[in-house]
């Protein structure tokens, strides 16, 4: 597995463009095999998530054409037959395929899909829609299989507005019969993505983007065009990263509304920054004192971003507080933060931790033990004294697009080894 070894404490200047949003990506891509013809999707990041969809894609016989940003996805001669363990484990968002593929088909066949070790992450409430939407679930250890001789539609609450589960039942209800009304939905930009997506190819669905969305099947799904939205998380990671180490940095391409409830936070301990229609500059660091966070569902604090901005109140003067509302396991980088030299504590029922700053980070190697929780480490290791190197990189390249490029066109001393 290759390392990331990283010269910290390099002032970055210049302009970083952020890419499409992996978790509109991973997807939108499932999304497209419910087209009767071919669509094209641009923007689309290049990290190994989208790889692993495109096996599965290969493996149900579609057509799909990479160019450098762009996939063209054509489904005519798909077919329908099991998504095996290993494809299926490789990332969490191979579990739109069982939206899809029902959607699509009226049967799907597939494992429980993979993802970070970050909490329990069930799937009862997608699995829940499918039934209510008209299906029939057998599940065997880790094997589903999901049926309906007729998809139809109906109202759905779901208990806890899930980001998978949303998309997933909008997925399978496109082409179902009549009506379905998802209540107390996910408002996350990923899902208006979504659903912009499906409604090109002339779907009818209303009320993305809020709690209570409307979908009404019907019957064919024509060719579109369709662009992947900017990606806040990638967005926010580089935003942290201007905020502590920038000399005028500029992070663009990046839609700021997405990223209100980060750029709170920063204004509160302190940042100063530009903010234009699709860009924000830091022109340099401050002095920062500490904050309080917990993390909602959209538009409240996102847990993606905890983990980075962990790394960023190590850097701000006195106690923060750090309230983990989404996953009961989210902490774990904050072990390897502590042998850079940050003093960080987890509390004991784990879903707070305590962040004592100002702390000296000091270049060491560290492990990275899942996506956002290896992106926190980079960050770390971006302003630590020192080298750093960090293993388990495989996460990271999940989630960030050229990550190593980008980083060093605006003068980090980065580099795969
Ligand atoms: C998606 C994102 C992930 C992000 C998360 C929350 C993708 C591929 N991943 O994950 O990066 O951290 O949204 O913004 O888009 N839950 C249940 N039952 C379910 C579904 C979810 O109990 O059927 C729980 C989960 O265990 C978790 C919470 O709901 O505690 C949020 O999960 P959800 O919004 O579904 O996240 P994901 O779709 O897994």
């Amino acid at each position: 597995m290759p390392k990331i070894k990283i010269e910290g404490n390099h002032q970055l200047s210049g302009t970083i463009d952020v890419g499409g949003a992996k978790n509109s990506a991973v997807a939108l891509i499932p999304a497209a095999i419910l087209c009767d013809e071919t669509v094209t999707i641009s923007n689309v990041p290049n990290i190994t998530d989208v790889d692993d969809l495109e096996r599965i894609l290969i493996h149900l016989n579609a057509k799909i054409n990479r160019g450098e940003n762009k996939v063209e996805i054509s489904s005519e001669n798909i077919i329908n037959k099991e998504i095996n363990e290993d494809l299926s484990k490789k990332l969490r968002a191979s579990y739109y395929f069982m939206g899809a593929l029902l959607g699509k088909f009226g049967k799907v066949e597939m494992y429980f899909p993979g993802g970070c070790a970050i909490g329990a992450r069930p799937i009862n409430l997608h699995l829940k829609g499918f039934e209510l939407l008209g299906a029939t679930i057998t599940e065997e250890e880790n094997h589903f299989t999901i049926e309906a001789e007729q998809l139809k539609g109906n109202n759905i609450y779901l208990d806890f507005p899930s980001v998978g589960a949303t998309i997933n039942i909008m997925l399978a209800a496109v082409k179902a019969k009549g009506k379905t009304i998802i209540e107390n939905a996910a408002k996350e930009p990923e899902i208006v993505n979504v659903a912009t997506f499906l409604n090109n190819m002339g779907a009818k669905i209303k009320g993305a983007g809020t709690s209570t969305i409307k979908i009404t099947g019907v019957k064919y799904l024509h060719s579109c065009f369709h662009e992947v939205i900017p990606d806040r998380i990638e967005a926010g990671t580089y935003l942290i990263i201007a905020s502590l180490i920038g000399k005028d940095l500029t992070i663009s391409n990046i839609i700021p509304n997405h990223l209100e409830a980060l750029i709170a936070k920063l204004n509160e301990c302190g940042v100063e920054m530009e903010q234009g229609i699709d860009y924000i500059r830091v022109l340099e660091p401050k002095e920062y004192k500490a904050t309080s966070i917990k993390t909602l569902v959209y538009p409240g604090f996102p847990t993606d971003l905890q983990q980075i901005m962990a790394t960023f109140l190590t850097q701000c003067k006195g106690r923060s507080v750090i309230e983990e509302t989404i996953y009961e396991n989210r902490f774990l980088n904050l072990f390897e933060l502590n042998k850079m030299g940050a003093d960080t504590k987890v509390l004991a029922n784990n879903q707070k931790a305590i962040i004592k700053g100002k702390t000296k980070l000091i270049g060491t190697e560290v492990n990275s033990t899942d996506l956002r929780g290896g992106a926190s480490l980079l960050v770390a290791a971006l302003i630590a004294e020192g080298t750093t190197t960090i293993d388990n990189i495989g996460y990271i390249l999940r989630g960030y697009d050229k990550i190593v490029e980008k980083l060093s066109s605006v003068g980090a001393k980065i580099e795969i080894i």
